[in-house]
Parts: C-alpha cells; sequence; structure tokens
C-alpha cells in the first residue's frame, strides 16, 4: 500500500534538499509543491497580469494547462505543454509574488487536487507549507523543518537570489486559506546547525520511530508517469 510522508516548513529551510534525498532513500517519488504555486505564478506574470487581483487570477485558471509529470523519480511542472526552467521558477519575480497567488483559495484547491491525485502512483515524499495540515492530514509520517531566519537568509544568497524571506513567511503563516502551520504529530527537525546528511539521517530515523513500513525497500514506482491530466 502507498504511503505519503508530509514535509512541511518554512523558506529556504532545506526542506526540499532534504527530501529529495529521503525519498531517493526510500525509492518515492518526490513531490515539491512549491514549483507548483511558482509555476501558476510564472503563468500570471507571463500573461502581464497582476498577482494581487485575485478575481482576474480566478477568471484566468481555466485557460492555464498544467501537469506534473514524474520523470526520473521526481515530479516536474508543465505549462501549456511547456517545461519550466528552474531559473524561471525561481526568478526574483516569482520569489516576489509567489505567496499573492498562493492565498488564493481557487489556486490552492486545484493544486491540492493534483497533489492528492499523485498517490494513485506509488509512495510519495511531498514538501510544501500544508501537506501535514491539508493535503495529507491522514499520515501517520509527518516532518516539519526549520532553520534559523539567519540560517535561512545566508542559504539564499549563496543561490544568488533576492527573496524577502521574512516577507513570505509573513505571508504564508497569516493568510486564511491552508497557512503554514507545525501539523499535529509533526517531528520538527531544525538542520541549522547540522549538516544535510545529519538532518537526512534524523528525518529516516523519526519515522522509523513512527514505524514507517520497510525503510530499506521502497515501492516499485514508475520513474517515468504523467500524473496529473491536462485540465
Ligand atoms: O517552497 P517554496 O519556497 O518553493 O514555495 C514557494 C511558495 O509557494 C511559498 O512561499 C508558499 C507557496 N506554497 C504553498 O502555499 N503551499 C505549499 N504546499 C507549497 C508552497
Amino acid at each position: 500500500m502507498s504511503v505519503v510522508i508530509t514535509i512541511d516548513g518554512p523558506a529556504a529551510s532545506g526542506k526540499s534538499s532534504i527530501a529529495r534525498l529521503v525519498a531517493k532513500r526510500l525509492g518515492y517519488i518526490f513531490v515539491g509543491t512549491g514549483n507548483m504555486y511558482r509555476a501558476f505564478t510564472w503563468a500570471v506574470l507571463h500573461r502581464g497580469m497582476d498577482p494581487d487581483d485575485a478575481a482576474a487570477v480566478i477568471a484566468d485558471l481555466p485557460s492555464i494547462v498544467f501537469e506534473c509529470p514524474i520523470l526520473d523519480g521526481q515530479t516536474h511542472v508543465r505549462l501549456d505543454g511547456h517545461d519550466l526552467a528552474a531559473d524561471q521558477l525561481n526568478s526574483d519575480a516569482v520569489n516576489a509574488a509567489v505567496s499573492l497567488i498562493a492565498r488564493i483559495p481557487e489556486v490552492r484547491a486545484r493544486l491540492v487536487a493534483d497533489q492528492r491525485a499523485l498517490i494513485r502512483l506509488g509512495s510519495l515524499v511531498m514538501e510544501g507549507r500544508d501537506i501535514g495540515s491539508v493535503v495529507f492530514p491522514d499520515s501517520p509520517y509527518k516532518i516539519y523543518i526549520d532553520a534559523s531566519e539567519e540560517v535561512r537568509a545566508t542559504r539564499r544568497r549563496a543561490q544568488g537570489q533576492t527573496d524577502n524571506l521574512a516577507e513570505r513567511d509573513r505571508m504564508d503563516k497569516a493568510r486564511q486559506s491552508s497557512p503554514l502551520v507545525i501539523p499535529d504529530g509533526a517531528t520538527i527537525i531544525d538542520n541549522s546547525a547540522i549538516t544535510l546528511e545529519e538532518a537526512v539521517n534524523q528525518v529516516l530515523d523519526a519515522l522509523r520511530s513512527k514505524k514507517l513500513p520497510d525503510l530499506s525497500a521502497g515501492t516499485a514506482n514508475d520513474p517515468n508517469t504523467t500524473a496529473a491530466p491536462p485540465h
């Protein structure tokens, strides 16, 4: 039976890197949901729309064709048939607007449906802000990754990005629809002062203590599958 490991946390906390490696160790599919919100944000900006105009964004949603195919064991994002590259998803403009798009309930409803549908394809490690609280609240395998503000800002700067983390966190925690919270039952792992490898091992230890079945053998996930049909 497929299981979902949920990994939530604030911006630049290291959760994507940790989740990707945990998925690899277990042979599960890695799902980065931040990139899904980033893809919609990119589409809105690319169409010349104001990301703060929720009504206009909602009106345009049906015309956005979004897919998240799985390639090499992880989800990718595809808009109107085109794969989006990392520099498009992580541009300064997307960093500045993504929390505006992510607070629109209609955007969230559409992406949450796609995220839940992925379980049909196998066991998942899914990272984001609301995975343990809203997308898969019944999962027994919840992790919350944290790091100090200083460490997170340093990591972003090292990536050469302009990203107002404090403002993004404020908006992500304060929004009405599925705010960032520490989900009930989540194990909190602060990786400010430990290596990536140590953080991954702490996550695996936590999953072991939560009785994740057979940690050594992942499920036979198909590494190349188109997950969500275009809609
Ligand atoms: O993880 P990230 O920094 O790439 O996420 C970008 C934004 O997307 C984040 O500021 C809030 C939003 N997001 C969300 O609202 N819910 C998720 N499950 C994942 C991301």
